[in-house]
């Protein structure tokens, strides 16, 4: 066996170590429990991911957090020996967020840009979520660390728009045989509300209110569900302005909060009603906060009065994440 091709890192900040894994390839056999102390750490604190090729048929890359190990062992006799159902679900999950981006058919559809669609540049034509993949990625790692780690609570996202998002968590719940857990689908499905700027004045000048691509019916977004077989119970659609919706929601406890809802406005009214369900292990994630002032400082002003001091993760150039400490 030999490793053509090894980095370790996380998506914006990977490290070589084709030569470090090669030298650790015994009588063709790789025998290999990864950790940080087989690599140096190149950003400590977050999601890593250790990607290779080796010279046997396929390739693989494989998914784990720093705190955890995980024993991978290839041998050139049995091919790829990943406990089967990590590997098909990792490649379903795969295979969801091309089609989720439509990444898939990029070289069919001259109006997909793969670099932009990856990044979640740009609004989709006929895709169901917006986010691009790295996003996409965060969301799927945050829910295998609360599965693993056995985080307690539902997952959620407040600013659904065609649902992609939420569809890769309920997919991501079935590929890893998880059975209780729900998704919970929030919005107005009529799009973002008109700017309320006696409350709120930092969003007086927004426009987003006036997008009509922003309002997507629940059924439409109800029958995107069913497009990949995952409209089913465990699936709670929450319809209205989060105002109204959210501090009555009948949800226990969450294990990943997602946010998209663009406004200072639509941040604070679902962090007040839904951060303190959020279990000790979990995660917030928010996007836009680089992007949007008015979505950052909403989340800031939150973090400041709640005493929230764990460290803003980046997902990307748009997205940041922080997993909640106690
Ligand atoms: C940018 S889109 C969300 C993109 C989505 N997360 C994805 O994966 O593509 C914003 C969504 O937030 C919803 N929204 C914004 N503010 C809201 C509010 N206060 N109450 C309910 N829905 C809201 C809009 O209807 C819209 O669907």
């Amino acid at each position: 066996m030999r490793i053509l091709k090894a980095t370790y890192g996380s998506s914006d900040h990977a490290l070589d170590v084709t030569e470090r894994l090669q030298g650790l390839v015994k009588n063709g056999h790789l025998f290999l429990t990864v950790s940080n102390s087989l690599f140096s750490d190149p950003c400590p604190g977050r999601f890593k991911t250790l990607r290779f090729a080796f010279d046997l048929p396929g390739g693989n890359q494989f998914y784990f957090h720093e705190v955890e190990e995980h024993r991978i062992v290839l041998a050139p006799t049995v091919g790829t020996k990943l406990a089967p159902e990590s590997s098909a679900a990792a490649r379903y999950l795969d295979l969801l967020k091309q089609c989720l981006t439509r990444m898939i058919f990029h070289d069919l559809d001259p109006s997909v840009d793969p670099a932009q669609r990856e990044e979640g540049h740009d609004w989709p034509k006929e895709g169901e979520t917006m986010v691009g993949l790295r996003r996409l990625d965060n969301v799927q790692q945050c829910i295998e660390d609360i599965l693993r780690s056995k985080v307690p609570g539902d997952l959620l996202e407040a600013g659904v728009w065609r649902g992609g998002t939420t569809i890769l968590m309920r997919a991501a719940l079935e590929a890893y045989g998880d059975r209780g857990r729900r998704v919970w689908v929030a919005d107005s499905f009529e799009g973002v509300p008109k700017p309320n700027a006696a409350l709120y004045p930092m969003d007086q000048h927004d426009a987003l209110w006036t997008f009509q691509e922003l309002a997507i019916p629940l059924e439409q977004v109800a029958r995107n569900f069913a497009r990949y077989g995952l409209l089913d119970d465990r699936v709670r659609f929450l319809k209205g302005w989060f105002k109204d919706t959210l501090p009555h929601a009948p949800i226990a406890q969450l294990a990943v909060l997602r946010l998209d809802g663009d406004l200072y406005e639509s941040t604070m009214d679902v962090l007040r009603p839904l951060y303190p369900k959020l279990s000790a292990g979990g995660y917030a994630i928010i996007d836009d906060y680089k992007l949007i002032p008015q979505v950052r400082q909403a989340v800031d002003e939150y973090r400041g009065e709640q005493g929230i001091t764990e460290p803003l993760q980046d997902v990307d150039w748009n997205a940041v994440y922080w997993q909640r400490a106690r």
